[in-house]
């Protein structure tokens, strides 16, 4: 497919963070997941024509300038540049293309995913070009397969979509009803989850051990499935011990740490209903359930065990 070479007007695009509210490195091995957007944070890109030949990349919260042409191999922000380009099969044009983000880096919120999906619709709009949200999200997995391995591809997913998705590797994506709104309490470790290593150590252990990680993933997929029928029929009161449970599940398979189980120890000491870690683990965040009358309890509780920031967002 070509695009549009003229005119070049300025673009711009945002995507979400996210969640896993659900069945984190069991979906890498076929089992369902839910996750939700964060609206409360965002990454942003801009494109805009320059004089200069060629393409400059912007990367405002590392504080730094280089062009395209220029960028390291394994730079994740010009390789979604090169796949948009590649896809729509333009050169780069001459323009600077300017990325910021309030996504919490390594924190499990998926900001490597969002800002690549804010630049593949950012620089496709500016080619001319519309992308659906399938090719987007294909475009988004490409860029992570570079990254993360073997990703499932439940990030890209979500955020593209921008709603709460049931996922699900051999299925197409199924939106998640949301049939009474709950809030959620995002508390960080202050740790980077690295979930490349925790994605890849979960793979050796199964590979060495593979009916009891089976086991394991079964059962947290049970758990995921579970969770959407209380999602879909309202009966919030059934996530909490579910999300523990899960949690429970996430330290059999060995990815939570002290710091995640000391904050969720506080949370649910404080009165919230349920506790996980969510992504790839070992640090990043932990996600919180309380209901509005424990909520300031729980929070403060967070925040006295030691996370840096606690984001409140409501699952809808
Ligand atoms: C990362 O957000 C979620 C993991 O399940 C990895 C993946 O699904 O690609 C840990």
């Amino acid at each position: 497919m070509t695009v549009n070479p003229v005119p070049r007007r300025p673009s711009s695009a945002a995507a979400p963070g996210k969640v896993i509210l659900f069945g984190e490195h069991a979906v890498v091995y076929g089992r369902p997941a839910i996750a939700v957007p964060v609206a409360q944070v965002q990454a942003t890109a801009t494109v805009a024509a320059a004089s200069a030949a060629g393409l400059e990349i912007r990367a405002i919260d590392l504080k730094r300038t280089f062009p395209l042409d220029q960028a390291p191999a394994n730079d994740p922000l010009a390789a979604a540049i090169r796949v948009t380009l590649e896809h729509w099969q333009s050169p780069a044009p001459p323009a600077v293309l300017t990325i910021s983000s309030t996504i919490p880096v390594a924190s499990g919120m998926g900001s490597g995913t969002a800002v690549s999906i804010a630049i593949i619709r950012a620089l496709s709009s500016y080619l001319g070009a519309v992308p659906d949200d399938e090719l987007v999200s294909n475009l988004a997995y490409e860029v992570e397969r570079l990254y993360h391995g073997t990703p499932s591809g439940i990030d890209n997913t979500v955020v593209t979509w921008n709603r709460p998705v049931y996922f699900s590797r051999d299925r197409s994506v199924q939106t998640l009803q949301i049939k009474t709104p709950f809030d959620l309490l995002i508390a960080d470790t202050g740790v980077p989850s690295p979930t490349k290593m925790t994605v890849a150590e979960v793979r050796a252990r199964w590979q060495n051990q593979p009916s009891h990680y089976e086991e394991l993933f079964e059962r947290i997929g049970q758990v995921t499935k579970a969770a959407r029928v209380a999602i879909e029929s309202g009966q919030v009161d059934q996530l909490g011990p579910l999300m523990t449970r899960n949690q429970l599940l996430l330290e059999q398979l060995g990815v939570s740490s002290p710091e995640l189980e000391s904050l969720a120890q506080a949370g649910l000491a404080a009165g919230a209903d349920g506790a996980k870690l969510s992504g790839g683990g070992r640090g990043g965040n932990l996600i919180v359930l309380a209901r509005p009358e424990a909520r300031a309890a729980v929070r403060q509780a967070l925040l006295q065990a030691g996370a840096p920031t606690v984001i409140s967002t409501v699952v809808m």
